[in-house]
This record gives structure tokens, sequence and C-alpha cells, in this order.
């Protein structure tokens, strides 16, 4: 390590916190110190590069440094550095940027409203639906159900949203009237003999049961992840949502969709709610909304919901919501800009291509590795379940560390891709071309290659 990175990394472990690390093991190993970023790649301080198949945290759709990006928030700067968007006050790039979101999200006669982390737009979906039912004289509808295997953010609603024992064991959470339903795994989830209609009507029946079990009147919102990221990349059964939606209707309960990763093109659509058929009341978009490069987040509504938060304050009630940065005029330059460029690209229509590229050279990988038990994903978010025994599913038992192993050897390759548990997660960014696949592709077949290797060894 050159004497410059040397330095950062000592000043790094005597000064800095991170998120989801252990403390011992960072302190042993040190920091990547990342000095700058092109395209899909990241270069640390020795100028060692490494191919980021993961956009970063999902995040970076349009990689790791954009001359139009630097240049609308430079232009904005110059000209607005801040303003909010509480008391009335707005901008026209601010007014532009929710027509934009409502229109792209075909939320008709819907309005948006911003904040600047995705844990912070679906706790605003969370207020929103608490509101929605107060002003129809239904107060008691507080309830939240999520999902097992949910990643929802890390405030603490929001991690009650989770359905991650991580997020919850050492923070005493999910708080009270944070709610878990089944999650729609496929593979995990199917019994024998159960096929994907059958597992569909079993998951739809288990909601009924809580949401009887809980008093429907107790219920305010279900929220879901179109197809869930850092839970393990899973898909749910065709038909799911409608099913899911038809329970919600009958018991007057909200449908929340997060698009945190789903959204801007990542699962071949502009939105997963389209890959999936979902229906939401309402929708939450961070990360691919500005690439990242900013921090912007936004919540969409359909109209029955400003229509209850207008007759909540006709009522005296008060909107006691927002956030300093809500609306900042910066990050509105941002994510006009990268939705601009998106457009341009024409993502959809490139995320499919590639993420058939990728797919199929995962599946061809799949094929002649003993330790692939599924290739799945939608787009470009793809997800190799690694199993010790392909006919039964048997996974790895945890001490064997499959997965992390994966992603060191993967991280020793050049390649950064991200294990959670056995399943490894590649949602590169979406400006991703054929060489840029085929690696991805080429490092993760020498690293599983490897870590057979290494499994086997013991
Ligand atoms: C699906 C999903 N929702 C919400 C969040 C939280 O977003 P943020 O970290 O910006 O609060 C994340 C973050 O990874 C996510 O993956």
């Amino acid at each position: 390590m050159p004497a410059v990175t040397n330095a950062v990394a000592r000043r790094d472990i005597a000064f800095h916190i991170h998120s989801q690390t252990n403390p011992k093991l960072f302190e042993e190993k040190g920091p990547l110190v990342v000095a700058r970023g092109e395209g899909a790649r990241i270069y640390d301080g020795s100028g060692q590069v490494y191919i980021d198949a993961m956009a970063g945290l999902w995040c970076a759709s349009l990689g790791f440094a954009n001359e139009r990006l630097a240049a609308a928030a430079t232009k904005q700067y110059s000209q607005l550095g801040f303003y909010h968007t509480f008391f009335h006050r707005t901008s026209d790039a601010v007014a532009s940027l929710a027509e934009k979101l409502v229109e792209l999200t075909g939320m008709v006669g819907g309005k948006a409203y911003f904040a600047t982390s995705g844990s912070e737009a679906n706790e605003t979906m969370v207020k929103l639906a608490w509101i929605y039912h107060t002003v129809r004289g239904k107060p008691a509808k507080r309830k939240v159900i999520a999902r097992d295997r949910a990643f929802h953010g890390s405030t603490i609603a929001a991690a009650s949203m989770c359905g991650l024992e991580f997020m919850h064991r050492e923070f005493g959470l999910p708080l009270p009237g944070f709610l878990h339903t089944l999650c729609p795994s496929p593979y995990r989830g199917m019994l024998a003999g159960e096929d994907e209609a059958a597992f569909v009507e079993r998951l739809a029946a288990e909601l009924e049961v809580m949401i009887l079990h809980e008093g429907p009147d107790t219920i305010a919102a279900f929220i879901a992840e179109p197809i869930h990221a850092g839970g393990g990349i899973i898909v749910p059964p065709a038909g799911y949502f409608a099913r899911i939606r038809a329970v919600l209707a009958k018991y007057d309960i909200l449908c929340l969709d997060d698009e945190i990763v789903c959204g801007f093109g990542r699962t071949g659509n502009w939105f997963g709610k389209e890959t999936v058929g979902m229906k939401p009341d309402m929708i939450a978009l961070a990360k691919g909304l500005s690439s990242a490069h900013f921090p912007i987040s936004a919540v969409v509504v359909a109209p029955a919901i400003y229509d209850a938060l207008y007759e909540f304050n006709r009522q005296g009630g008060a909107f006691g919501h927002g956030f300093t940065n809500s609306g900042h005029p910066v990050g509105v330059a941002v994510a006009t800009e990268a939705i601009r460029i998106y457009e341009e690209m024409g993502v959809v229509d490139h995320v499919r291509r590639m993420g058939a590229r990728l797919r199929s050279h995962f599946e061809e990988i799949g094929r002649v590795s003993p330790i692939v038990g599924e290739v799945r994903g939608a787009g470009l978010m793809l997800g190799i379940e690694l199993v010790e025994d392909k006919a039964t599913r048997r996974a790895f038992p945890p001490e064997r560390q499959a997965g992390p192993t994966f992603d060191r050897l993967a991280y020793e390759s050049g390649l950064i891709a991200r294990c959670m548990g056995d399943v490894l997660g590649f949602s590169p960014p979406l400006i991703v071309d054929e060489r840029d696949v085929d690696e991805i592709a080429d490092r993760c077949a020498a690293s599983l290659k490897r870590l057979e290797i290494c499994l086997s060894a013991g």
C-alpha cells in the first residue's frame, strides 16, 4: 500500500465508525481506500482496479463518476445552493421533478414528496398511511405488515419493517405494531408437491389469517419491495401481488411499494412494480433516482392519499413532518439530469439486453458448478444461491462461510459482489456494456471454482 493510502487507513481506523462493519475485523484489515471511479470501476490508492458489480449499494446506476451529473450539480450550486420546501417554498426544478416522477410512475393525478434517504421515504409512507386512515374515521388502523427477509432501511421504524434478524436483535426491534408475513421465495418457501399457484394461495391465506388475528381495523398498510434486494434477490411467484392486493383491498389496507432498489430501470422496466404486477397506493424512490450522486429520495402518492392529507389539515391536523433537505435544489438537479440520461440511453432496453447476457452467463456457470443451486432475478438484479447439494437444495452449514468466502475470493480477483448469506448478489451500474458483463461473469466463474476448491479442502 502506498504511503498516502496507509495514512488514510490509519486515520480512518483512528476516527471513523463504519456501517455494518465488525470493528475488530476492520481494525485488523483496514479499509479499502477508494480514490476514484470511472464507469463501473473503482480504483484504490495504489491503482488497483475493481469492477463493482453491486453499483456500490445497488445505487450508482450511472457509475462512479459522471460529467453530466457533476455539471448539473455545479450549475445548480452556483445558482441556488440551498433552499427548502417547507412553508410554501419551491423552485422550478422541484416542481418539474415532482411532475416527472408522477408521470414516470404512472400515478395518475398523484403527487410527489421529497426526502433525503430511502429510510425517510419509507417512514414518510407510514405516516401518510396513518393520516389517510385517521381522516377516514379509522384512527386505530396503525399496524404495518412487512415480509420476512425484507430490507426497508435503518431508522427505527424502517428497521422495524425489515424482516432480517440482524437489523432487530441488538436494538429490541421491531417496534410494537410492525409485523411480518411470509417471504414469497419459490426456491426456499414452496412445500414439496406445491406448485407456484398453490404457493401464492398459501401466501395470501397466511396474510389473511394474520390480518384477521390482529384485527383488520388495526392494520394500516402492507409494505413490499417488488423484488427483495438485501434479503437475497427474491422474485415472487407469478400472480403473487395480484392475490395480495385482493386481500389488502378486502380489509382496506394500503399497499406501499419500496422501489428504492428496483426503481429506475434496475429490473428491466422503469419500476419493479411493472415487472411483478404490483399496484401500489404509494411508491418510495431513492438510490437510482439520482444514481446516488446526491442523497435524495421521494414518495409518490395516489390522489386519495393527498386528498386525505388535505382534509386532515382542513380539519385542524398538522402534517408535522419534513426534512431540512427535502427537495434540496442540488439533489433535484442531479436527479433530473440522471433521469434525462436514463431516457436518452434507453435504460429499459439496455438493462434487458445486458441483464439477459449476464443471466445467460450465470446460468451456464450454474449448469457446470456443483454448488450453484439457483440463478434468479430480473434485469440487472441477479442472484446466485449456493448450496451444498443441488438435488435436495441443502444449504451449506453457516460455519462453512461459503458466501463470505466467495466475496473474499471475488474481491481478490478485482470483482466486488455482495453475499447475503449464501446468496451472491449482482446489481451492477446500469451503464455496463458487453465487456463489463463478460468480465463480471468471468471473474465470478473463476472465484466460484476457487471457492469449490476451498470448500472441498475443508
Ligand atoms: C429496498 C431498500 N429500501 C430502503 C433502503 C434504505 O435506504 P437508505 O439507506 O437510503 O435509507 C434500502 C437500502 O439499501 C433498500 O435496499
